[in-house]
């Protein structure tokens, strides 16, 4: 049974596919409506979220489907102590689809593996975000057109940051990528990932702590937010928490062409005077993230014969 937990689980060819029916929708949604009609998204969301669940629930409904789930921890019977293996069996018996965000790492991967249908990964503790990154290429692709000969930074909880690794992983199979990592000491990217992804592939990157030395060479800016759910504890949080703050006066040097984007929740990291400049596509980034969840249920249902 086809799943996506890691991004590279799609090859570069299938990524493209995915982009191209985003594209479609975005042209002719009506072409849509009707296709997973009578099929049921389960969404199973053991942590908070706003974005992406809510995106995946509208992509499904866009698709004519429904959608049955519960975003708390609390309201399922994981609180009785049920594992995720069990909890995954039981809802193959109810829906078509999975989507799920749990705060251990792996655990949509366990999931994946005792569902008798497609799971999807919403988000792994500080691990992975696939889905995150398919709004990621979608918005790179429409604002560059290109996923080659780019220069990214990538800026903040580096260390915690899901969106990060998985973005990482992403753009590393593209030709002439280069990164630019800027965090604070403590936050930086884990060496698991600059090991096994950046140096295992000689794809070329720094690692620096100065957001304005860095910005004129950036064609993407890539803003997170430190992870507060993620800290040992709050002192090291409250220290850290806004270590990068984007101004317009901190744009100044930076190109024209700057695509600056946020997985969001924003909390500090980009003031709200740099919403109006014609380079922020974080808001862009969240509707590209529902044409590509839709692509994506129709990709994994397809691929399990359920439409
Ligand atoms: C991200 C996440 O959950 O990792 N949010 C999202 O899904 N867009 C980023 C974050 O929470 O900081």
């Amino acid at each position: 049974m086809r799943s996506l937990i890691n991004i590279l689980d799609f090859s570069v060819e299938e990524l493209q596919e995915l982009i191209d029916t985003a594209n479609d929708i975005i042209a002719r949604p009506e072409a849509y409506s009707q296709v997973c009609r009578g099929k049921k998204l389960a969404t199973l969301f053991f942590e908070p979220s706003t974005r992406t669940r809510l995106s995946f629930e509208a992509a499904m409904y866009e698709l004519g489907g429904n959608v049955i789930g519960f975003s708390e921890a609390n309201s399922s019977s994981a609180a009785k102590g049920e594992s995720v293996a069990d909890t995954a069996k039981t809802i193959s018996c109810y829906a078509d689809i999975i989507a799920m965000r749990h705060p251990k790492e792996g655990a949509p991967l366990v999931a994946a593996a005792n569902a008798s249908i497609p799971v999807i990964n919403a988000g792994d503790g500080g691990h992975n975000h696939p889905t995150q990154t398919l709004a990621d290429l979608l918005t790179i692709y429409r604002e560059k057109g290109r996923f080659s000969d780019l220069t990214v930074g990538l800026c903040g909880d580096l260390k915690f940051g899901r969106t990060v690794h998985s973005l990482i992983n992403a753009l590393s199979r593209y030709e002439n990528v280069r990164f630019v990592l800027i965090s604070p000491e403590e936050l930086k990217l884990p060496s698991y990932v600059k090991k096994d992804v950046l140096r295992r592939q000689g794809i070329p990157y720094e690692q620096t702590t100065d957001l304005e030395k860095a910005m004129p060479d950036l064609d993407i800016l890539y803003m997170t937010r430190v992870q507060r759910e993620r800290f040992f504890n709050e002192e090291d949080y409250l220290r850290l928490k806004d270590s990068y703050i984007l101004t317009p006066e901190k744009l100044k040097n930076a190109s024209k062409d700057l695509c600056i984007m946020h997985p969001l929740p924003r909390v500090n990291e980009i003031s709200v005077a740099v919403d109006d400049d014609p380079r922020a596509c974080y808001f862009k980034q969240v509707l590209n993230g529902k044409y590509m969840r839709m692509a994506l249920i129709m990709k994994l249902l397809k691929e399990a014969g359920r439409i």
